[in-house]
């Protein structure tokens, strides 16, 4: 083990939430979960993350309960059929690892696709009514959650789905309902134990606009999160494709690093970790360690590494560098 990654894995608490490591495992849509129930096969791929050095598992994006959510068969709900049944076994495999899990809740918005036989699907603006039953979902999703022995919710508020066209000015021109966000995280609260750590995710780039912006300005970020934050977000997930970007002009500091500076709530950085077996030697990894030491942000998220590498934790904190693999895109099909 190097000096760098010796103290890898550090026990840490979240929002009041205990967890083994400071490493998360971001929330990726993989697809496997027939007409939206979780099986035994989702419950033995997150244990298996849980096992190795995951302190928190955000789940893929799960549909709220309303039929413009999204339109995907094999992308999980929490509230159709068996589909809370499902989501029990996962969080019991996940504790019984020692890991905690928070639910990702996702409504896709205009980015919902055409479905066949409606492929002129055009997105419609919502109105008054839309937004009561919407909220209404989320909440509904969140009650579910609850019940099925998630340790947290986690808002879906990035990448250009639905509550983040409210926050982009592309989508939302006039600004109108901007709050709608912050409106659902308000819903959201009410139903979950005041304990519950509630995780806001967002993002100034969309799935479709990389250069996307939804502040220009630390005062405009700081705006949009401390909304959030007194809707009772008490955790900010802030997406970047690589956590080593600055945001704005004059700083180093990265979203996550903003976030949290802006609002003082503990912060999730995520993008581009650990892509090559070379990273896990590399001056980047002590970037990465030495910015959270520094305070910068709380908790560190892994996404595509872990698709290929479920011990990549485990192995970088033990120095067994030849046992990780590179990060090829055939990953993303494999489950396991
Ligand atoms: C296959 C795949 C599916 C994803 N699905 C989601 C999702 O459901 N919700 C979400 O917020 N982000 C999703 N993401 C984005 C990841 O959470 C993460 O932010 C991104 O992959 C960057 O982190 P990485 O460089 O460590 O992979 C997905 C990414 C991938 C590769």
């Amino acid at each position: 083990m190097t000096a760098a990654t010796a103290a890898l894995v550090q026990p840490v608490t979240l929002a009041g939430l205990p967890l083994t490591s400071q490493f998360v495992m971001a929330p990726m849509t993989r697809e496997r979960s027939p007409r939206g129930v979780p099986t035994a096969e989702n419950a033995a791929y997150y244990r298996r993350r849980a096992e190795n050095g995951v302190g928190l598992i955000i789940t893929e994006g799960v549909l709220v309960d309303h039929p413009s959510a999204g339109h995907q068969p094999d992308v999980p709900r929490l509230t159709a059929g068996a589909a809370g049944a499902g989501w029990r076994h996962v969080t019991s495999e996940v504790h019984a690892a020692g890991g905690r899990i928070a639910a990702q809740l996702w409504h896709l918005g205009s980015e919902r696709e055409p479905v066949d036989g409606y492929p002129s699907w055009t997105p419609a603006t919502m109105t008054g009514r839309d937004f009561d039953t919407i909220i209404a979902a989320y909440a509904e999703s969140a009650r579910v959650a609850v019940r099925a022995g998630f340790d947290a919710v986690e808002v879906h508020a990035a990448h250009g789905y639905l509550l983040d066209e409210f926050l982009w000015p592309v989508t939302n021109p006039t600004l109108a309902h901007r709050d709608f966000p912050a409106e659902v995280v308000r819903a959201i609260r009410a139903e979950i134990p005041s304990c519950m750590p509630l995780i806001v995710r967002f993002s100034q780039f969309k799935e479709r606009d990389y250069s996307a912006r939804i502040a220009e300005t630390p005062a405009e970020l700081a705006t949009i999160l401390e909304g959030l934050r007194a809707a009772g977000a008490d955790v900010l997930h802030a997406s970047q494709r690589r956590f080593w970007e600055p945001v704005f002009g004059g700083s180093d500091r990265n979203l996550a690093g903003w976030a949290k500076h802006l609002t003082g709530l503990p912060s999730i950085t995520v993008g581009s970790i650990g892509l090559t077996r070379g990273f896990a030697s590399s001056a980047r990894l002590r970037e990465l360690l030495e910015r959270r030491e520094q305070g910068e942000y709380d908790l560190i998220a892994l996404g595509r590494v872990l698709l290929g590498n479920p011990a990549w934790v485990t192995h970088v904190g033990a120095g067994r560098f030849a046992e990780i693999n590179d990060y090829r895109k055939e990953d993303e099909v494999r489950y396991f």
